[in-house]
């Protein structure tokens, strides 16, 4: 899977991207991710890529110009199967759309700033428009790298063990069972029994009622969904 990621501030991104599963993906071979400057494609030799907001108002709005230029750049060279605009007001992230957007091949990501981008641009290039929660960011950036940090680890053979994306929170609508390891007593506290006792089908029950417990106590509009 290939990602350019559109952003007039790529060094927030650069770190989220070179540690743990992120960082392995791409030396898999498996993501490979692209950072690009908007300032590249300022409208003039000051850097300019934003402008006032037509109409009056506080705030500063990204103009059409650079990202446009930016796009069809990227736009000549590959197809993209998702134009990405992160913004507050798109669709809430959940597992369900990282798991499809992991099945989906290239991506372009766009990183709002200031107010916004210009209304225009969303409606010539977005295909998603996507929030990470119900929050305003300082800009797309943070988004984005949760949305990129979503997707690659669900891309197959990027995490060790292949089930272990499929035992996460969320899939399935329900949360992840209590997990423990060694020692089997510490301060008084002691593990589950079943969880030492090899008996793999009894020990899958009980991940499954601790699971369905935790999520009608911690969630329980994860199991109304689930109807
Ligand atoms: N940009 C600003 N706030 C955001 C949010 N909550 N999600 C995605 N992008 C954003």
């Amino acid at each position: 899977m290939r990602i350019d990621i559109v952003t007039c501030q790529p060094e927030l991104l650069e770190s989220p991207f070179a540690h743990s599963i992120v960082k392995r993906a791409q030396e898999k071979g498996l993501a490979e991710i692209h950072l690009h400057q908007l300032r590249q494609h300022a409208i003039n030799k000051h850097g300019q890529i934003d402008d006032y907001v037509f109409g009056g108002g506080a705030g500063m709005v990204l103009r059409v110009e650079p990202i446009a230029a930016c796009f069809d750049e990227l736009l000549a060279q590959r197809a993209y199967n998702a134009v990405i605009y992160m913004t507050p007001d798109g669709e809430t992230l959940r597992q369900p759309l990282a798991n499809r957007l992991s099945l989906a091949g290239n991506l372009l990501i766009l990183c709002g700033h200031y107010k916004g981008v210009d209304e225009r641009i969303r409606k010539a290039y977005i295909t998603h428009e996507i929030s990470i929660g119900d929050y305003v960011l300082s800009g797309g950036e943070l988004g984005a790298a949760v949305l990129v940090d979503t997707i690659v680890r669900l891309l197959p053979g990027v995490l060790g063990n292949e089930e272990s994306a499929l035992s996460d929170s969320f899939q399935d609508n329900l949360l992840a069972p209590p997990v423990y390891t060694r020692p089997a007593e510490w301060r008084g506290q002691e593990v589950p029994a079943i969880l030492l006792s090899g008996n793999t089908p009894k020990i899958e029950e009980w991940r499954h009622e601790q699971a369905l417990e935790r999520t009608r106590q911690r969630r329980p509009d994860l199991l109304e969904e689930k109807l």
